[in-house]
């Protein structure tokens, strides 16, 4: 079904946006530290016209489901949550959003820590912006994107998934700093490319989740040692004073910082790797937010020959694995691995 056979016209407009994989630094983004995700191929692409009954109506492509807004004190759930909370931030802002038929498709895949999400607010946005002219940058979008997922989806989440979708390209790094939002374009380590494999174990990550336990967990680590975040800590030595499970909490972020930032000084592909299999240990053993099925998945990738290291990428809870690989090779490793 498209569009046309949902809706009974065409279009107005229409605007894609991709989903990312996070290469290193994870959990950082809420503690106001630094992040190195890449784009994806795969991307969300919505459409949108005008609804002439006075209400909006939303048609996932991917659930065959439509969610029509009729009362709009009434936050929906699942797909629809991200486009409403997109359209209701924009109105708060003072924008006039007349009532809308948008109709989403994407090759995201969902649950996997590939960002769908993000994916879907920076398209809803982008969308927005080209059919109402409205004059917000790609920066406010992701700013946009990431309240719409706080305040209307539930999930207590930093900035990087929203910033990389709408900054981010598939060929190189966006290296960002999520406190003052300052990145620079990092290239990927020379003879070397990406590999993604999903663990098949599907997080939902909203309410209730370890995420947003893990996110208090961090303010609480940072409050008791004296700091604004725990970004601004660079020693994991000060760590050792606060008590368990905090010291690990507060342990990951920092040393999680630290690779970050030693990656963006053009280490080599053996080191950005072995960087990786740092950050999977600490994410498994201190952070707490892989699965044995990542965890198994991650150590058979790190035995195979012709990748460099791999790690758990995403929110945890389940998700993919992102490897460094040899060039060429990605294809070759994901059909040994998977066999
Ligand atoms: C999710 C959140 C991000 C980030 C990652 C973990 O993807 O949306 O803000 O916290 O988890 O690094």
């Amino acid at each position: 079904m498209n569009f046309q056979q949902i809706f009974g016209k065409s279009p107005e407009t229409e605007a894609s946006a991709p989903g990312r994989v996070n290469l290193l630094g994870e959990h950082t983004d809420y503690n106001d530290g630094f992040v190195l995700p890449t784009a994806i191929p795969q991307r969300t692409t919505v459409q949108l016209g005008f609804s002439t009954d006075g209400h909006h109506h939303f048609y996932s492509e991917d659930l065959d489901e439509q969610v029509n807004i009729l009362e709009i004190n009434h936050t929906p759930s699942g797909f629809a949550s991200y486009i409403f909370g997109c359209i209701q931030l924009l109105q708060k802002q003072g924008y006039t959003i007349p009532p809308l038929s948008l109709y989403v498709k994407s090759t995201v895949p969902i649950g996997v820590g590939l960002s769908s999400s993000a994916a879907l607010e920076v398209a809803t946005l982008r969308g927005l912006r080209e059919l109402l002219n409205l004059p917000i940058n790609d920066v406010e979008i992701a700013q946009l994107g990431q309240q719409a997922e706080i305040q209307y989806a539930g999930l207590n989440c930093g900035i990087m998934d929203q910033m990389a979708s709408s900054l981010a390209g598939t060929d190189s790094m966006l290296f960002l700093d999520t406190r003052t939002l300052e990145r620079r374009v990092i290239p990927f380590p020379g003879g070397a490319e990406i590999l993604v494999i999903d663990s098949g174990v599907h997080h939902a990550l909203a309410a209730g989740s370890g995420y947003n336990q893990r996110r208090a967990e961090s303010e609480e680590a940072a409050r008791r040692l004296g700091v604004k975040a725990l970004r601004d800590i660079t020693d994991p030595q000060a760590a050792e004073s606060l008590p368990e499970p905090l010291r690990r909490r507060a342990r990951h972020v920092i040393t999680e910082d630290n690779r970050v930032l030693e990656a963006v000084h053009g280490v080599s592909a053996k080191r950005f790797g072995e960087l990786m299999n740092a950050s999977h240990a600490s994410q498994r053993n201190d952070y707490e937010v892989s699965v044995p099925a990542v965890d198994t998945l991650v150590a058979i990738l790190q035995k195979t020959p012709g990748v460099f290291g791999a790690r758990l990428t995403g929110g945890g809870f389940g998700g993919a694995s992102v490897a460094l690989v040899v060039a060429g090779e990605g294809r070759g490793i994901a059909t040994n691995v998977l066999e």
